[in-house]
């Protein structure tokens, strides 16, 4: 008799679910080779988070902080999306797919996925410290942060450091598509960040179908319908096949 196993009786869940969102972290980039931010392979490891990745930090030593950006943006670009990330992408021809992630690695747009909602930025991203001004850097690797175009002042990441808050109209969207789910698979995400890690509440409260995929625990796994202790790559392809299985 073949085991009955979690992926089993998903299917029936996932056969109901019109509209799915995902919300991702660190993890599900993991296996393309990208430290995540709390494991033991963490990117903190080498360096101090309040050190670097904040409005303060920048004001004091902007080109040590430039620089760390440069090294991972030249890390980033050397790897490429898993399985993980094409299975999320491959879903958008079974299923309403929106994909709310927390990471800045552009991975999920990467592997193709149409609709997703960077609530921390994009680390391909820059603006202005002074206006209003936006870029893009990609293939260049200044020493030191490029001036603005238009008033001179340096520019930055667009990311969201520690201490600033996720731009209110992103917040709106993911708090939109939280409350408008079937169901919300929550990938590599240690849910340990707020406010993103509310967004799973959201999802609950609208009676959506909660689904985590993490080889450990998190503070809301109490809350999951299902918990699938594998890696985003074990996982999100057996996933997909289940909706594959329906058509
Ligand atoms: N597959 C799935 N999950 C994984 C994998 C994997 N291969 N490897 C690790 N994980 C899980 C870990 O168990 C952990 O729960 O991914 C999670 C990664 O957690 P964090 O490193 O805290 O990353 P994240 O949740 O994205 O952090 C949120 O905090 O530091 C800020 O802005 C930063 O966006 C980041 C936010
Ligand atoms: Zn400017």
């Amino acid at each position: 008799m073949r085991e009955y196993t979690v992926i089993d009786t998903l299917k029936d869940t996932l056969k109901r679910a019109e509209k799915i969102v995902f919300l991702t972290g660190a993890g599900i980039s993991q296996e393309s080779g990208i430290g995540t931010f709390r494991g033991n392979d963490g990117l903190w490891e080498k360096y101090d988070p309040m050190k670097l990745a904040s409005a303060q930090a920048f004001r004091d030593d902007p080109r040590l902080v430039w620089r760390w950006y440069n090294d991972r943006r030249r890390k980033i670009m050397a790897v490429k999306p898993n399985p993980g990330h094409m299975a999320i992408a491959s879903l958008q021809s079974h299923r309403q797919v929106w994909v709310l992630t927390q990471n800045i690695d552009g991975l999920h747009h990467g592997a193709g996925s149409r609709e997703v909602i960077e609530l921390h930025g994009n680390i391909f991203a820059t603006k202005c410290t002074t206006c209003d001004f936006k870029g893009k850097i990609r293939d260049e690797f200044p020493d030191r942060p490029p001036s603005c175009k238009i008033c001179g002042s340096n520019l930055r990441p667009d990311v969201v450091w520690f201490g600033e808050g996720i731009k209110r109209e992103v917040w709106n969207q993911a708090i939109i598509h939280s409350m408008s789910c079937d169901a919300m698979i929550i990938v590599g995400a240690s849910l340990a960040v707020s406010p993103a890690n509310t967004l799973p509440l959201y999802a609950k409260n609208i009676k959506a179908t909660l689904i985590e995929v993490n080889p450990e625990n998190t503070p809301l796994s109490n809350e999951m319908d299902f918990s699938i202790r594998k890696t985003a790559v074990d996982a999100l392809p057996k996933i997909l096949s289940i909706f594959e299985s329906l058509n």
